[in-house]
């Protein structure tokens, strides 16, 4: 049989967790959706996930998903998360308490990934830019299939909006925290790409996040000279890009 592995998404507002059939990547049955605890400190986020029974009957290596940059190991930003998760070395706590081993990784990274594996992106070569639209902006490009990690182009500064970062004024969140109606919000969107474009030159965006299921109402509607596609994997992405990644370190 081959492998099965659990990823699990930490985000800013739930925390999903799926089996995955790596060689497929695909879910093997339901995506479980919990709400993350508040405050969302790393004792409480972790015990949130692993005491769910799909947690505890997905034996082996996990994959995390985190909306942070981790470098080394270690979550070295903290935007919607809490601040206490900073420095935290996640893979050493699941480690210590559960007797896990553990892939910890940027939440967009890993859905990039995935995107790219198994999802929209497959096949594509050249720069291609995954961007995930939710509370906030998670960006992962990729150069012929292979990901530059870490980049955080959702606090990017967009050029004739002043000190306000791309994700307070494009993110899914925004969206509906000001009641933005379809075409208003893509023409935000559309500032945010465009200036992606202006320094990077993408050949591809594929945008996930929630919103990608109504790509039809507001993809048409993006002026960006630049291919985009609306993710395949929908809110599973990041899940399967975790379990992905824990894979490849730990090749079970
Ligand atoms: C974080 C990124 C994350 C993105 C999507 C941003 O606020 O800084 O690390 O990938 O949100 O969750």
């Amino acid at each position: 049989m081959s492998a099965e592995l659990l990823g699990i998404d930490v985000g800013g507002s739930s925390i999903k967790l799926g089996r995955v059939a790596i060689a497929r990547g695909e879910l093997v049955g339901e995506l479980v959706s919990l709400p993350t605890p508040e405050p969302s400190t790393p004792e409480r986020v972790l015990e949130a996930a692993m005491s769910h029974p799909l947690a505890t009957g997905c034996a082996g290596p996990l994959g995390l998903a985190f909306p942070a940059v981790v470098k080394a190991g270690r979550a070295r930003t903290a935007a919607n998360v809490d601040d206490s998760w900073l420095g935290v070395d996640a893979a050493a706590l699941l480690a210590d308490r559960w007797g896990r081993s553990c892939a910890f990784l940027n939440d967009a990274d890993a859905a990039g990934l995935a995107e790219m594996r198994f999802g929209a992106g497959r096949g594509a070569g050249g720069v291609v830019f995954v961007l995930t639209l939710g509370t906030g902006i998670g960006s992962a490009p990729f150069i012929d299939g292979r990901l530059m990690p870490n980049t955080e182009l959702g606090h990017m500064a967009v050029a004739g909006l002043g000190e306000v970062e791309a994700e307070a004024w494009a993110s899914a969140r925004t969206r509906s925290q000001l009641a933005l109606d379809w075409p208003a919000w893509a023409a935000r969107l559309d500032q945010v790409l465009g200036e992606i474009h202006r320094l990077f030159w993408p050949d591809l965006f594929i945008l996930g996040g929630a919103v990608s299921e109504h790509f039809s109402e507001w993809g048409p509607l993006l002026r960006v000279p630049v291919e985009v596609r609306a993710a395949a994997l929908g809110p599973a992405a990041g899940a399967i890009g975790a379990a992905l990644a824990a894979h490849e370190r730990y090749n079970p």
